[in-house]
């Protein structure tokens, strides 16, 4: 077996060992300021990164580092309150490596979450945008030796949001009277928010918003066949000529945590129904 995979089957048996062999079926990623989501799971079980077995810490704001599963809208759900990023030095392979544990924890969805900023000038601050594709900016967490018991060399990329869960976000959004764009996100390394330039030519590439994560655990998620569905929340607007503006960190925190009551009553409303 490669020895990548006895890793992930060692951190799935001790997240499995922890919540006595339930078996989830969706994770969650929650994205900065977006950690709220994990205070509506009944029967949490919380199991912070530090402990558990090849995990790595996170550091970035905003961002909690638990593991925490329990039932969310009836199902057994993992949701990972924090995520690795690249721009906090971590390898590609580190900053994936939970969406693996998890697949091989018997997952069968994965629900992504983000901060991003609106390059579409509809876009306005605090909007949720359903993620219908993605352009990838960072480096592509599959390169080196594919690990076959995973997934093919060469994935498909032509679909990697799951149309069914698209429509299903749609629709309790209707239901519910929660407004929703859909558009393209572009994640790239980060730290730095963009130039303006940068902005206008993301836009010009056809991109409706941009971040600094989410592609690398969506293209790992597709390798090993999860249905996919991913949601930004809009924190910041692109500005064409700032002229007394600049995008903040803590701006960012503030907007997501303001826009994550409604994110998480869709997710919740979505899983119920899954
Ligand atoms: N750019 C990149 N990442 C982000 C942004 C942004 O404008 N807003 C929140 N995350």
């Amino acid at each position: 077996m490669d020895e990548r995979v006895v890793k992930f089957k060692e951190t799935a048996a001790f997240i499995l060992a922890k919540i006595r062999g339930e078996k989830p079926e969706t994770a969650i990623i929650l994205g900065s300021g977006l950690g709220r989501l994990a205070e509506q799971i009944e029967d949490p079980v919380i199991i912070p990164y530090a402990g558990i077995p090849h995990f790595v810490h996170s550091t970035a704001i905003g961002h909690k580092g638990n593991l925490i599963c329990g039932t969310l809208g009836g199902k057994k759900v993992l949701a990972m309150q924090g995520r690795f990023h690249y721009y906090e030095g971590y390898s590609m392979q580190e900053v994936t490596y939970p969406v693996r544990a998890m697949y091989f924890a018997g997952i069968k969805n994965l629900f992504v979450s983000n901060a991003a900023g609106g390059v579409n000038y509809d876009y306005k601050v605090g909007d949720l945008m359903i993620i219908r594709d993605h352009i990838n900016l960072l480096p592509n967490p599959l390169i080196g030796k594919n690990v076959e018991e995973i997934g093919p060399r060469f994935p498909d990329m032509t679909r990697p949001y799951d149309l069914s869960l698209i429509q299903l976000a749609e629709t309790v959004a209707a239901e519910h009277h929660i407004r929703l764009q859909k558009g393209v996100y572009l994640g790239g390394t980060g730290p730095t928010y963009e130039t303006p330039a940068e902005y206008r030519f993301f836009r010009l590439a056809g991109a409706d918003a941009v971040g600094m994560s989410t592609v690398p655990e969506v293209i790992v998620a597709r390798h090993c066949g999860l249905r996919v569905f991913g949601m930004s929340v809009i924190t910041n607007e692109a500005h064409e000529f700032p002229l007394d503006y600049v995008n903040d960190g803590d701006d960012v925190i503030k907007a997501a945590d303001k826009a994550a009551g409604v994110m998480s009553m869709l997710f919740t409303k979505m899983i119920e129904r899954l």
